[in-house]
């Protein structure tokens, strides 16, 4: 096989569930249409070279898995070695390959630009090596390769919603068990996605702060997670709150968005806001902003999404509406902070895979 072989794996926006993953919880996000896509062909030695064509540089890698992400100078390269070595680790032959990654991601959004990548170039790693892992292996996979590359103490959705996605739907996703299940999206409900244009920063240390206050409330209480935690039990602990309340909205949601229901979906995100911006203090100003923002101008509810410290918010309206929403949402967003918010209009689409010769532009 010495053909070049294209691999496309999307991003996902997270409708309500955050920092719910890493606690064994319960998670509802959608993979979209912004992605990364490599291009890949084999090579007949043991490295591994990779191009960006969005970044500078380009990396070596050995096949096997012998290159330190943290050893790389190129940020962006270090997922790439995360992937390599923990395929590698997974029985992946060292099989050499060069590849080329473009992402139409934004980077530091909370759109998983970095899960996309991971989950692109482990598709085109597999293929090239003739090597096959579970669905869920490669989520795991590409989840410890984002640990490697980062020292991020991060969970399993993103890496999992954009190999799982699937077109018009929303992943109920079940943590603990990764049992994911598809949601249908209601054709006349818009999910809006606004950049504050404050890119995510202090984000990894901050993170796994809020990972171990979790872990410390639930081995306390002498639990596996928090997810087996009663709202009684984190009565007066305003981190695990937020973890035991969202699990319960995002089952509600699940449920709401099912059958359509927006009048119980809206109070769903803005309570999920409150809880993340008062209980978990992840939301920032500007991020308060802009989900003010949309909800004063129409929009059914709003909340940050992903881990917060910047990046986007999700809002939801009726799909008739949403142009204006958006429209008025970034004028008054933009009034306020100084900022202008950059507007995203996604469709739900199929998770990652090998993208045929036939359908590529
Ligand atoms: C980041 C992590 C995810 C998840 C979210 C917060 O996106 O990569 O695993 O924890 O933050 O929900």
């Amino acid at each position: 096989m010495t053909e070049t072989r294209w691999f496309r794996a999307p991003g996902r926006v997270n409708l309500i569930g955050d920092h719910t993953d890493y606690n064994e919880g319960f998670v509802l996000p959608v993979a979209i249409d912004l992605g990364c896509v490599v291009r890949s062909k084999r090579r007949a030695d043991g490295i591994v070279r990779v191009r960006s064509e969005d970044a500078d540089g380009e990396v070596e890698l050995a096949a096997d898995g012998g290159t330190d992400p943290a050893a790389l100078d190129v940020a962006w390269g270090r997922y790439a070695a995360g992937v390599v070595r923990t395929l590698a680790k997974r029985g992946r032959p060292a099989v050499g390959m060069d590849a080329v990654v473009s992402s139409t991601i934004p980077l530091g959004a909370g759109l998983s630009s970095s899960a996309a990548l991971e989950v692109a170039l482990a598709l085109a790693l597999c293929d090239a090596a003739g090597f096959e892992l579970p669905l869920l292996e490669l989520a795991v996979a590409c989840q410890e390769a984002e640990v490697v590359a980062t020292g991020v103490p991060c969970g399993i959705m993103d890496q999992l919603a954009s190999l799982a996605g699937k077109h018009n739907h929303a992943l109920l996703i079940d943590c603990r068990t990764l049992e994911v299940e598809p949601i249908r999206m209601p054709p006349r409900l818009a999910v809006l996605i606004l950049h504050s244009g404050v890119s995510r920063t202090l984000v990894g240390s901050a993170y796994a702060e809020r990972r171990e206050a979790c872990e410390e409330v639930a081995a306390r209480l002498g639990l596996a997670s928090l997810r087996d935690a009663t709202a009684e039990q984190v009565a007066d602990e305003p981190r695990a709150r937020h973890v035991v309340s969202e699990n319960a909205r995002v089952l509600a949601a699940a449920r709401a968005l099912e059958a359509g229901n927006v009048a119980v979906l809206g109070p769903l995100l803005n309570e999920s806001h409150a809880s993340l911006r008062d209980d978990f203090e992840v939301s920032t100003p500007e991020l308060d902003a802009l989900v003010e923002a949309l909800r004063g101008a129409g929009a059914v509810g709003a909340r940050l999404t992903g881990a917060g410290f910047g990046g986007c918010v999700v809002g939801l309206a009726a799909r008739d509406q949403a142009d204006l929403i958006v429209e008025t949402a970034a004028g008054r967003y933009w009034a306020a902070t100084g900022n202008q918010p950059r507007a995203f209009v996604f469709r739900a689409v199929d998770g990652a895979g090998r993208i045929p010769a036939q359908v590529r532009t």
